[in-house]
This record gives C-alpha cells, sequence and structure tokens, in this order.
C-alpha cells in the first residue's frame, strides 16, 4: 500500500486516515516512510500502543539501528544521541539525574513567569481587532520559558529561538544540522560560563546534581539543555495551538473553562487527548521479532506508535472525535508512557492551562477569524499543529 501518512488529507485530518487503518489492524505494516529503505509498523491501536511503550524489545537507541547506513547527515550527537535515543541502563541514570533537578517544584516556580509572559503577549492585542494565536503567543511562550528556566541570557534569546526553530523546520537538512551545531556549542559555553558563575538557573542546578559519585558529563549536560529547549517547542506551541481551535469550536466548552475553576485542570487532559501535538512518537525498532495486535514484526525494523491514533480508539474512548470536558481522559498518551514518557509534561500543562486561562477569560469574545476548513495544517507526519490560527479579538 501506499504510504497513507503522506496523503494531503492526512495533514487536514489524521483521524479519518488511523480509523481505517486500525479497523484493518492496530498494528499495521507500511511499505514506505521509515527513512531507512525499509518497511515500518504504524500502531494505532490504544492497547497495542500502550503495550509497545512498556516493550524492552522496542529500542531506541536509534545509533545503533542506522549504525550500518552510510549517511550524509551531520547531525549533532547532542540531539541524535539525547536521552530520547538511549535505553536502560544509561537511559535509567540520566533519567535519574535529570529528574533531581528538573522537578515539579522548579515547574512550579516557573508558573509567575509564565503568567507574565502571556499577559505580556496579550497586553498588546486590542479587543475588536484581530491576532494569530500560533505567531502570537503559542510560538513565543515555550521558547522563552524554556530559556528562562535554563538561565539563557534575555540577549541571546532571539538567536536561541532561531536555532530551535531550525532544528524543527521541514527545511533543508544542511541546515537543520548546522542548527544542532550551533546550539551544542552554544550551549556548551553557557555551561562553561554557570560553572563559574553559579546562578540558580535549570541549567546550574543539572551542573551541580549529584547521585552518590556519579553526575552528568559535559556531553552529557550539553545533550540536555537542547533537548530541553526542542523538546518542548513545537508540542507546547501545537498544544496551544490545537486546544485553542478546539474551544472556538465548541463555545459551549469555553464557556464552562471561563465560568468554572478547575474545569482547564481536567480538562486540559481531554483538550491533549483529542488533538494529540505528537501524532507519533519519536520511532522505535524491534530488537527481535515479536508479535503484537496479532501483527508479526520482524527484527530490525522501525516502530512508530501513534499517540493521536491511540487516542481516537473508539475500544477506549466512546465518540472520540467528539470533545467532552467531563470525560476521564488521562490516560491518553499524548505524553508517550512507559520510561521516555515527557520529563516537561508538568511544565507543558502550566503553559497551557496559563495562556488558554487569560485569552478565554481576557478576550470572551473570541472567534475564528476564517472558516475552520481554510485553517492550514503543517505538513509533518510527527507533529500536528497549526501554520497560523487567526482570531478576532
Ligand atoms: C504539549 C507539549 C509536549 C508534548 C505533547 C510532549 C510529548 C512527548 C512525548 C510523546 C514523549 C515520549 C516520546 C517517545 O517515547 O517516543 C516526550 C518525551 C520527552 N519530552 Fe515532551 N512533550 C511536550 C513538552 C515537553 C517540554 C515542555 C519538555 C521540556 C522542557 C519536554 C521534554 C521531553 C523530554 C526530555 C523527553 C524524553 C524523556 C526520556 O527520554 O526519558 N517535553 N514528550
Amino acid at each position: 500500500m501506499n504510504d497513507p501518512l503522506q496523503d494531503p488529507d492526512f495533514f487536514r485530518n489524521p483521524y479519518a486516515t488511523y480509523a481505517r487503518l486500525r479497523s484493518t489492524a492496530p498494528v499495521k505494516r507500511l511499505t514506505t516512510g521509515s527513512g531507512s529503505g525499509r518497511p515500518s509498523y504504524l500502531i494505532t491501536g490504544y492497547r497495542e500502543a500502550r503495550e509497545a511503550f512498556v516493550d524492552p524489545r522496542l529500542s531506541k537507541n536509534t545509533a545503533r539501528f542506522f549504525a550500518d547506513q552510510p549517511s550524509r547527515r551531520d547531525l549533532h550527537p547532542a540531539v541524535s544521541q539525547s536521552i530520547l535515543a538511549t535505553d536502560p541502563p544509561e537511559h535509567t541514570r540520566l533519567r535519574r539525574l535529570v529528574a533531581r533537578a528538573f522537578t515539579t517544584g522548579a515547574v512550579e516556580r516557573m508558573r509567575p513567569y509564565i503568567d507574565e509572559f502571556v499577559d505580556g503577549q496579550l497586553d498588546a492585542w486590542a479587543p475588536g481587532g484581530q491576532a494569530d494565536i500560533v505567531a502570537d503567543l503559542a510560538v513565543p511562550l515555550p521558547v522563552a520559558v524554556i530559556c528562562q528556566m535554563l538561565g539563557v541570557p534575555e540577549a541571546d534569546r532571539t538567536q536561541v529561538r532561531a536555532w530551535s526553530s531550525d532544528l524543527f523546520a521541514a527545511g533543508q537538512p544542511q541546515q537543520i544540522d548546522a542548527a544542532s551545531h550551533a546550539l551544542a556549542y552554544y550551549m556548551g559555553e553557557l555551561i562553561a560560563t554557570k560553572r563559574d558563575q553559579p546562578d540558580t538557573s535549570l541549567l546550574h542546578d543539572l551542573i551541580a546534581v549529584r547521585d552518590g559519585t556519579d553526575q552528568l558529563s559535559e556531553s552529557e549536560l550539553v545533550s540536555l539543555a537542547v533537548i530541553l529547549l526542542v523538546a518542548g517547542h513545537e508540542t507546547t506551541t501545537n498544544l496551544i495551538g490545537n486546544a485553542t481551535l478546539a474551544l472556538l469550536q465548541q463555545p459551549d466548552a469555553a464557556a464552562r473553562l471561563r465560568a468554572e475553576t478547575g474545569v482547564l485542570q481536567a480538562g486540559l487532559d481531554e483538550l491533549l487527548r483529542l488533538d494529540s501535538p505528537a501524532s507519533i512518537a519519536t520511532f522505535r525498532y524491534s530488537t527481535e521479532a515479536l508479535t503484537l495486535g496479532g501483527t508479526q514484526i520482524p527484527a530490525g525494523v522501525p516502530v512508530l506508535i501513534a499517540p493521536g491514533a491511540a487516542n481516537h480508539d473508539p475500544t477506549q474512548y466512546a465518540d472520540p472525535d467528539q470533545l467532552d470536558l467531563d470525560r476521564d481522559s488521562r490516560g491518553h498518551l499524548s505524553f508517550g508512557h512507559g520510561i521516555h514518557r515527557c520529563l516537561g509534561a508538568p511544565l507543558a500543562r502550566a503553559e497551557a492551562e496559563s495562556a488558554l486561562l487569560a485569552l478565554f477569560t481576557r478576550f470572551p469574545a473570541l472567534r475564528l477569524a476564517v472558516p475552520a476548513q481554510e485553517l492550514q495544517w503543517r505538513h509533518t507526519r510527527l507533529m500536528r499543529g497549526l501554520v497560523a490560527l487567526p482570531v478576532n479579538l
């Protein structure tokens, strides 16, 4: 079969494609699209996705997978061999160390900054005017917050933001590779500065973290700084854009969010489930042959788990394409599951809560400025996000 994930309709509405694939098999062989020349397997069933996320036969050590393939790419190892590309025991050690610095307390301390930044953006919007939720709020917020948290000086933030966007741009491979080197070099220098001049930043906390005699090496620190910056960039942008669109399309839900305190905290899980910012998780490959959801997967092939599809599995969520703020959606897979479950989830939630609450309370008349069918979605298979979200204030 052709690669259904390359179809233009897929970008407009991936859920119809996912439903079609799932109805034939919850784990499906695709003949193209892995980028490695080998067939890949796409997981669209909820139960199968949960199982796959915790199956040790599905490895994230992608350096090993690509070892026998000539590559013309020159991605900096800080990106290509990050925590997301490690298996236990290496992953266990890294994750334990980083979790000692990137705590919920550290995220809570960011809330005042997040609220202040959101308010500052919205202050520039005149009631009755127009804004683009993506460009004017959802794009600048995550980078500003992680730069503040890591302790990137104000003067460097525009440049850091540009490199981070280049890394994710569906652009030229050379441009992406160059951005990875620039960012890794920059973070190396910043780490050296923070060693000399200790401060209260997350980057300094990561330098200082100790587990007995164990600590993060220089290259691990660079890699973590870069991955923290990029992992939460486009994903959080997409969450704010997708969630705003869902609420604009269901005004009674937006009204409840304004009227009842606490609705958003639980409702955010439903918004995450409904339109997962990461439609497909980072790729894994099979280290041995296995059977999943009745499908045989040979050894040595890429396996793609699709949280976007799993979250719409009707055997798990009735009427899955419908936003229902009263639904218990906590089991959604938008932040992944298992040992690689999103480290930044509390930060992403704090940002989305702040942005959505401020948007819908300060601009109660908020409406889409164009018909929903005319909105453009980004053409990337892994991410699900809008190019722009023009609104009337
Ligand atoms: C709505 C926003 C976000 C979404 C939807 C999201 C989604 C995900 C998903 C699905 C994974 C697992 C990938 C896999 O197993 O293949 C993941 C891992 C990760 N995320 Fe997020 N993420 C978000 C925001 C953030 C933020 C703000 C940060 C950091 C500041 C972050 C840092 C990470 C890191 C470091 C990992 C790797 C964890 C590990 O390998 O142990 N993410 N994220």
